[in-house]
């Protein structure tokens, strides 16, 4: 399968590999990537007024203790974005974070019903992410995609009337998600918008077993048609889930900072991202809301490996590896990044 040596890497060496190392995102929500100062900076240049005084105290009230206390504040953040320009500026300075990771590859989500709904234009939303997507590959060789989200906690009525109004700029997006509260909306209220997604040609993919139960995992796959499940750390309650998961290489975008802050687990010392390694599932690590959890893709990486010491050099190939093998790019890109990645790691043995 490979030829690395991967007891020839020191730990000590790991944290500076896993850093420089090419890598793809593949789970990270361009509206949790909204620093405090850019939050309030664009509510100056538009006029917004937020409830909290300033940056310091908008970031002490990142203290969540689940997924709907965090989404309250991520949706109030999002309220400053009202024009083309502040969607790029929002995309850009991500665009840059993730190029200073090493980030060769991103798949990123947007909620364009978190706008829409507040008045914005969905040509203004997509317009700005996608010119930020253009100016990435251009200036930092980066290539970046979009995935356009359905909020769970509305109607799929709405999620259907959301794609209709998105598909103008078809060629801007490839594929569709599934977010916000996951309890008590499970997958299969949203068949018909997949189904119709999978119509045009998209990508699918969807939340599952963050904090909902692993049988929303299941729902996803069979009745949804999900090619990737956004976290699924939840599917080790259920063996058999595992076992087809590892069967079928599903993948699983797991957010270690994410899962920590949003009290899905009490620590990363017990975060299961090494059993699911060990489990033979096809995981790897993503940021989710890089601003609101403290980190963006290398910290969270780094962050993982210090906390359990379990994670070893073949994990940290086998995640680096996974982001590549789950990622929607061409073949060539493909083989391009896993022998660049390979060569990495033997220089790392040397
Ligand atoms: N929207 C932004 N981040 C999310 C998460 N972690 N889970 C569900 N919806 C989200
Ligand atoms: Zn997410």
């Amino acid at each position: 399968m490979n030829n690395i040596d991967f007891d020839a890497i020191a730990p000590s060496a790991l944290p500076a590999l896993l850093c420089q190392a090419p890598k793809a995102e593949l789970h990270m929500h361009i509206e949790g990537s909204l620093e405090p100062e850019l939050i309030f900076k664009l509510a100056q240049r538009n006029g917004v007024q937020l409830a909290y005084a300033d940056v310091e105290a908008l970031r002490q009230a990142y203290a969540f203790s689940d997924l709907q206390s965090f989404l309250d504040i991520y949706y109030a953040g999002a309220s400053v974005l009202l024009t083309e320009a502040d969607f790029f500026d929002m995309a850009w300075a991500y665009f840059e974070r993730a190029a200073a990771d090493h980030i060769v590859h991103c798949e990123i989500f947007f909620d364009p019903q978190t706008h829409t709904s507040r008045g914005v234009a969905m040509q203004t939303v997509i317009t700005g992410l996608h010119l930020a997507c253009q100016k990435a590959r251009v200036e930092l060789g980066l290539s970046a995609e979009l995935i356009l989200c359905f909020l769970r906690h509305l109607s799929e009525e709405e999620a259907l009337n959301t794609l209709e109004a998105a598909l103008p700029w078809r060629e801007h997006f490839i594929g569709v998600g599934l977010d916000s509260s996951e309890r008590g909306h499970p997958p299969e209220k949203f068949a018909r918008v997949y189904a119709r997604a999978r119509e045009l040609g998209l990508h699918v993919v969807a939340h599952a077993g963050e904090e909902g139960p692993p049988a929303y995992i299941s729902s996803a796959l069979d009745i949804l048609q999900v090619e990737r499940i956004d976290h699924g750390v939840r599917c080790l309650e259920d063996p058999a889930l595992v076992q087809r998961l590892k069967a079928s290489r599903m993948p699983l975008t797991v957010c270690p900072l994410s899962n920590l802050k949003l009290c899905v687990v009490d620590s990363l010392a017990v975060h299961p991202l090494a059993a699911m390694l060990d489990a033979g599932l096809c995981a790897m690590v993503n940021s989710d809301d890089p601003a609101y959890f403290g980190g963006y893709l290398n910290a969270n990486l780094v962050q993982a490996f210090a906390a359990n010491k379990a994670l070893n050099a073949r994990h940290a190939w086998q995640l680096l590896r996974n982001s590549f093998e789950a990622s929607f790019i061409d073949e060539a890109l493909r083989e391009r990044c896993y022998a660049e990645l390979d060569a990495l790691f033997i220089a790392a043995t040397a």
